[in-house]
């Protein structure tokens, strides 16, 4: 029996923490999308949110290249997907090539931050997605050279990744098993004292 998309989305959430943004808890990665269309004023929110994210020098160094379903820019996009992306991507009203100045502006010289920032930028874009009932799906999985000829980016221009954006749609429209499975698996992260240390190799004491 498959699940409906309502019964994933709550099977997904982190756990309840007291005190953390229900946003971050709340945001996940589905790979079936609605047809529900995304609204131009809503499309301009997350842009404003990753706008407003942090970045070495404010250099802002994120451009993203946004493409509407139909329009050239998506299938420009979607035509550098690798075949497992594409084998989902498809069904989401609209795709995002996420990209990075790795020069800054004021002199020139190398911004080591640049993927750093566009990172954080992109973060902001999927929180706020996911604070307007929107789901993203970010990939790695694209040809950067095809993509960078499609566009003509210049050189100093380095990649994040594509992100698919739009409304969880129903993982019964998942064309096989394998996407399917991954739908309605339950999601993992390491425990905090992996991660937050007070010494190399020694987890820091938290309340
Ligand atoms: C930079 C990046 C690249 C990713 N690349 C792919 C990809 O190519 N294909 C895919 O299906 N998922 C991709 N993912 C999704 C991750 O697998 C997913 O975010 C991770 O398993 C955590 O799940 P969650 O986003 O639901 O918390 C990518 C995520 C990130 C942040």
């Amino acid at each position: 029996m498959t699940l409906s998309a309502a019964e994933v989305h709550k099977l997904k959430l982190a756990p309840p923490v007291e005190g953390v943004l229900p946003v971050v808890l709340n945001r996940w990665s589905p790979r079936s999308f609605s047809n529900r269309e995304v609204s131009s004023a809503d499309l301009r929110r997350v842009f404003e949110a990753a706008r407003w994210a942090a970045s070495a020098y404010n250099e802002q160094p994120w451009r993203y290249l946004v493409g509407i379903r139909n329009s050239l820019t998506y299938k420009k996009i979607f035509s550098t997907l690798i075949g497992f992306n594409q084998s989902w991507a498809g069904s989401a009203p609209v795709l995002i090539l996420c990209v990075t100045s790795t020069k800054f502006s004021h002199n020139g010289t190398s911004n080591t931050y640049a993927v750093h920032d566009l990172g954080a930028a992109s973060s902001y874009l999927t929180l706020q997605a996911s604070a307007l009932g929107l789901s993203t799906h970010q990939m790695a999985g694209f040809d950067q050279d095809a993509a960078r000829k499609a566009f003509g980016i210049p050189d100093s221009y380095a990649f994040g990744s594509v992100i698919a954006l739009g409304y969880q749609g129903e993982p019964s429209a998942l064309g096989h098993e394998q996407l399917l499975a991954a739908e309605i698996e339950q999601r993992s992260r390491k425990a905090l004292s992996e991660f937050v240390l007070s010494a190399w190799d020694t987890p820091a004491e938290l309340a």
